[in-house]
């Protein structure tokens, strides 16, 4: 697989666990986006123990693409590692999962508590595998636990070629907001690329979160769930200067419904009609009575109600335009 040059990327889509699959990726490039992609975390733990798992086939349009493992075991990682290399342009290790699941056993930012232990596995996979590395972490463990400057320099120091910031600690989950002048204050720290992560939802938040950074580019998560244009707006609005309007509310509901339809053709009605819940909130936040409108939306079962309640949204919205 093509290795990336992380200089010439502006954008990565962050890791989506259980949202950013096949489809979503499709509707990234489908917005003519060609940003790094990432796929959902995937467990060292899982895929050392079985090698032959056929963890997903993927198609050429999901390119560039980098694999993320989560895993604190030097030797399974670095197995997981050479598993997946033909398949990867990248290889990206969770230092940010907060989830207790995952932080129980070690893992996600739980690895921000152990910086020797993240050292020896960049060190190892770098030994065995010929392809960029990064790492993906957190303010530390909480706000008394800040380590953030210090575990990027040793992240930088084992050879990560990248990193990315999300400017939350664990303890805040999703909670509050992203601080994005500590990512300025990583950004001077630290002599390898570092992507801005966290709260960055619109073109314009893009815009204030680089001039505030100074970072070498983006990584967007929940921003895609409910416009997929995004990742390309800011791209061009970085290689080109020009900023394209973000989608009107028609326009949306138009993506939304295309967006169901392909769920529906790859997973059946049923799972396809569940999945596309975790999306509604994201792709109606603009609309006055969102809230109202997702907690319809979320209970319904069949596809065909989901079209007519979203016809319903967009009637009322052009009447209240007038
Ligand atoms: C549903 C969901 C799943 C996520 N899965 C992962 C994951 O697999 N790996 C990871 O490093 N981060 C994961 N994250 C964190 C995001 O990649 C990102 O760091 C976070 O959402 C903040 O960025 P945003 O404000 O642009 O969404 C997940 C976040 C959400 C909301």
């Amino acid at each position: 697989m093509k290795k990336i040059d992380i200089k010439k990327i502006k954008v990565i889509q962050a890791p989506l666990a259980g949202i950013s699959d096949k489809i979503f990726r499709g509707l990234i490039r489908k917005y003519k986006s060609k940003c790094l992609m990432t796929t959902e975390m995937i467990s060292s733990e899982m895929l050392s123990n079985n090698p032959n798992a056929r963890i997903v086939e993927f198609e050429d349009f999901e390119y560039p693409l980098s694999f993320q493992l989560v895993g604190h075991k030097i030797d399974k990682m670095v197995k997981s590692a050479k598993i997946i290399a033909p398949f990867a342009c990248a290889i990206d290790i969770n230092c940010g999962c907060p989830v207790k699941k995952v932080v129980v056993s070690g893992d996600g930012s739980a690895m921000m508590k152990t910086p020797e232990l993240i050292f020896d596995i960049i060190r190892a996979i770098k030994e065995e595998v010929d392809l960029p590395l990064s790492v993906k972490f957190r303010l530390g463990w909480s706000e008394k636990e800040e380590n953030y400057i210090d575990f990027a320099h040793t992240v930088e120091l084992a050879g990560a070629d990248f990193i990315t910031l999300h400017a939350r600690t664990r303890s805040q989950m999703y909670q509050g907001h992203a601080d994005w002048d500590k990512i300025a204050l990583l950004k001077r720290e630290v002599n390898i690329p570092v992507f801005a992560n966290g709260d960055i939802k619109t073109l314009e938040d893009a815009i204030k979160c680089l001039e505030i950074t100074n970072c070498d580019g983006i990584a967007i998560g929940r921003g895609i769930m409910g416009d997929f244009t995004l990742p390309y707006r800011i791209e061009q609005y970085f290689e080109r200067g020009v900023i394209i309007p973000a989608p009107t509310l028609e326009e949306k509901i138009s993506m939304l419904k295309k967006h169901l339809q392909q769920e529906v053709d790859y997973m059946g009605e049923k799972n396809g009609v569940k999945f596309m819940r975790k999306f509604y909130s994201y792709y109606i936040t603009s609309e006055r009575n969102a809230s109202k409108y997702r907690s319809v939306l979320v209970q319904l079962e069949e596809q065909k109600e989901i079209l007519k309640v979203l016809d319903e949204i967009l009637s009322l919205h052009s009447k209240n335009a007038l």
